[in-house]
């Protein structure tokens, strides 16, 4: 794979000195600025704002903060208070699942072990979190391409056009990619694709980031309005959608960023495959119904109001709507299981259902 994939990840931990260094994904595609994170409180910074973004990432970005929490406690301090750091870590948004799975697991890991013993500990665990959600990535990658290898076997013509929302890529991950993933593997296997990737008003992450990592790639790809992939599907000119997710209840509901859910429902009217690929973090194995009871974030309305953008030089804000009209920002919806063709797992690919979910992860209990 290119260095898409393998040099340039999202997040890494410098050994010599102990910090966690991160891409400000803030200013992708026009700057690549790397941002070290020191404290807790750095790393709170970095989820909230979106200097770090995605299911996946998130969850590793908090491992490290649980590691930087152990860091900065002097020996001797009181034990609630690691306790104290990492809620306010898992506090830091709430629709992502990773973010609540990834602290726990570093917790749990440094647990039983003497005070001289938990800072190695913390870091071998955010580690390992990092290593798994990239391998797992891979796989996803993998068995992702047999569906579009099917496709591109069918078609008369080529290429497989495949419609995404948002970035799912190794930017929301740590490589590779959970949406992506299928599509990196396809190109690399010589499969001719082509991606229609969705703008995803208000912060633009499929106009700025998932074109980015395509454009870096050499894969075919054109950014579209939001409003455009009803309009492609009744023209044919969409063969498969995948998404990726940031939280899904084990009976199948997927909650993605705003606007995933209208893309299901044209998917549907037009017969068009609707996937998610995702890690078998981003299940959440206590929630049955997702529009129910997934929290969807609500940010700061003027995420909606004002736009951003590259001009003469320098990132620019500029104000959309009248100055005195409020906005509203759900960033999150939910797509109810019934409209999800299959989920792509590191462990395969299975329906958007209970049993099926159960069949792959049988190890996990409600
Ligand atoms: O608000 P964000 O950028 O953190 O939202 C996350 C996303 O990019 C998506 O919803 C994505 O499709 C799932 S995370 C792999």
């Amino acid at each position: 794979m290119q260095d898409a994939q393998q040099s340039l990840r999202p997040i890494w931990l410098d050994d010599a000195n102990g910090e966690v260094n991160v891409i400000d994904q803030r200013s992708l595609p026009h700057e690549l600025v790397v941002l070290e994170l020191q404290t807790v409180d750095d790393t709170i910074y970095a989820i909230q704002e979106m200097v770090v973004r995605g299911a996946p990432l998130i969850g590793i970005t908090a491992a490290y903060g649980v590691y930087l929490a152990v860091k900065n406690t002097p020996a001797g301090t009181d034990a609630d208070h690691l306790t104290t750091e990492c809620d306010r870590i898992k506090a830091a948004r709430p629709t992502a699942v990773n973010l609540q799975w990834a602290v726990e697991r570093v917790l749990a890991a440094i647990h039983a072990q003497p005070d001289e013993q938990r800072l190695e500990a913390a870091r071998q665990a955010a580690g390992a979190i990092a290593e798994e959600e990239a391998e797992n990535c891979r796989l996803i990658g993998r068995h992702g391409l047999r569906l579009i290898e099917a496709i591109s076997q069918r078609k008369d013509s080529a290429p497989v056009n495949i419609l995404t929302h948002c970035n799912a890529g190794w930017l929301a991950t740590i490589a590779y990619g959970t949406a992506t993933a299928p599509i990196y593997t396809a190109y690399d296997q010589g499969v001719d694709v082509h991606v229609w990737v969705d703008e995803t008003r208000p912060l633009n992450q499929g106009a700025r980031l998932t074109a980015w990592e395509l454009g870096r790639h050499g894969i075919s790809h054109a950014v579209i309005t939001d409003n455009a992939g009803g309009h492609l599907m009744q023209h044919g000119m969409v063969d498969l959608v995948i998404v990726g997710t940031d939280r899904t209840t084990y009976t199948g509901d997927v909650a993605n960023k705003i606007g995933t859910y209208l893309k299901a429902l044209a998917a549907r009217d037009n017969d068009v495959p609707f996937y998610v690929a995702l890690p078998s973090s981003t299940f959440d194995w206590r929630m049955r119904d997702g529009v129910k009871e997934i929290p969807i974030e609500e940010r700061d309305p003027d995420e909606i109001r004002y736009i951003q953008g590259h001009s003469e030089g320098a990132l620019r804000s500029v104000l959309v709507p009248p100055a005195s009209s409020p906005a509203a920002n759900y960033a999150f919806d939910v797509t109810p299981a019934r409209l999800v063709t299959g989920f792509i797992t590191e462990r395969g690919i299975c329906a958007a259902t209970e049993d099926a979910v159960r069949a792959l992860f049988p190890e996990k209990k409600a």
